[in-house]
């Protein structure tokens, strides 16, 4: 099968053909020309715009799926990283996530689509082969695929620090309970880790569809401040959109360091207290 992108660019390098191929000699009316110039720029716009590269991105209709992450979805997780992350250091291991999935599943958010493999042949995503059924013994054989993902643990300061990246070496064997590093219960910063897309959906609306679900799922958690993460430079902007705001340098050395400190403030929802007053404001 051709790959959709590919078959969206040399379509839309025809029609920058087509456009070249308006005659702009003087016996031409220029208003009629610039009304040409203009309703192909909009027809471009519109193919161009996040939700048909979606669209274009599957060869079935997208109808998204999105729920917390649990430990057996670490496969995928993993997968999803490698492909998403071009700097290996900048990825979390296969075992970071097998902690963070089993210590604080609550904190994590997967998008996931529905794939029948008999409507998908040819359809590459680096998550296909770890995807599980959606039903045991279900004919037509279909498959829950990761597209994105964020996973978080909670943190006791601020920003997110070199002691929050990390992970107790034994924690298999600690029963759950809190280490130096890693995650701490009694938090109320949700330290965001890890947020990845698929390459082949980067830029498509995903990031935005996972981080404003995110933001809203944490914002009704109880004893929760604040989302903090460190990003790159290239990426403070990215953030900022959603209202992170940026705090600046960070300490944190993860990954050979670089960092910037952004911090989401939550303003939680309103909940009555016994006593009739609410404990937060509303956002
Ligand atoms: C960063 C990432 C999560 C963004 O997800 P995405 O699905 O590609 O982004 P979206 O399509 O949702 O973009 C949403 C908006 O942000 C804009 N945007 C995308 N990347 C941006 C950037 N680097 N800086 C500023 N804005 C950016 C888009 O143009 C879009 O704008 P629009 O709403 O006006 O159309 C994704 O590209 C990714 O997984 N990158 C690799 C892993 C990574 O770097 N993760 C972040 C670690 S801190």
């Amino acid at each position: 099968m051709a790959d959709p992108q590919s078959a969206a660019t040399s379509k839309t390098a025809q029609e920058d053909d087509i456009d070249l191929a308006v005659d702009e000699t003087d016996d031409v009316d220029s208003d009629f020309v610039s009304l040409q110039k203009t309703l192909s720029q909009k027809r471009r716009a519109a193919k161009e715009s996040p939700e048909s590269r979606l669209q274009m991105a599957f060869p079935f209709p997208f109808a998204p799926n999105i729920r917390p992450l649990t430990v057996s979805d670490c496969e995928s997780c993993v997968a999803l990283e490698n492909a998403a992350f071009p700097n290996p250091d900048h990825r979390a291991s296969g075992e970071k996530f097998e902690y963070r999935l089993t210590t604080c599943p609550e904190l994590s958010l997967g998008v996931f689509c529905t794939v029948v493999p008999n409507q998908a042949k040819g359809w590459k995503i680096e998550t296909l082969a770890s995807a599980k059924a959606v039903e045991t013994d279900r004919p037509d054989g279909a498959v829950s695929v990761l597209l994105a993902h964020i996973v978080s643990t909670r943190a006791c300061g601020e920003v997110v620090g070199d002691s929050d990246m990390a992970y107790p070496s034994d924690w298999r064997s600690r029963g759950g309970k809190s280490a130096d590093v890693g995650h701490q219960e009694c938090g109320q910063t949700i330290a965001l880790h890890s947020l990845a897309v698929s390459p082949k959906l980067q830029g498509c609306g995903v990031g935005k569809m996972i981080v404003k679900d995110y933001l809203q799922r944490m914002n009704s958690l109880d004893r929760t401040d604040r989302v903090s993460l460190i990003c790159q430079d290239y990426l403070v902007s990215y953030y900022e959109r959603f209202g992170f705001k940026h705090v600046g340098e960070s300490k944190a050395n993860f990954g050979g360091g670089g960092w910037h400190d952004m911090v989401f403030t939550l303003q939680g929802s309103q909940k009555p207290t016994p006593g009739g007053e609410p404990e937060k404001e509303t956002v």
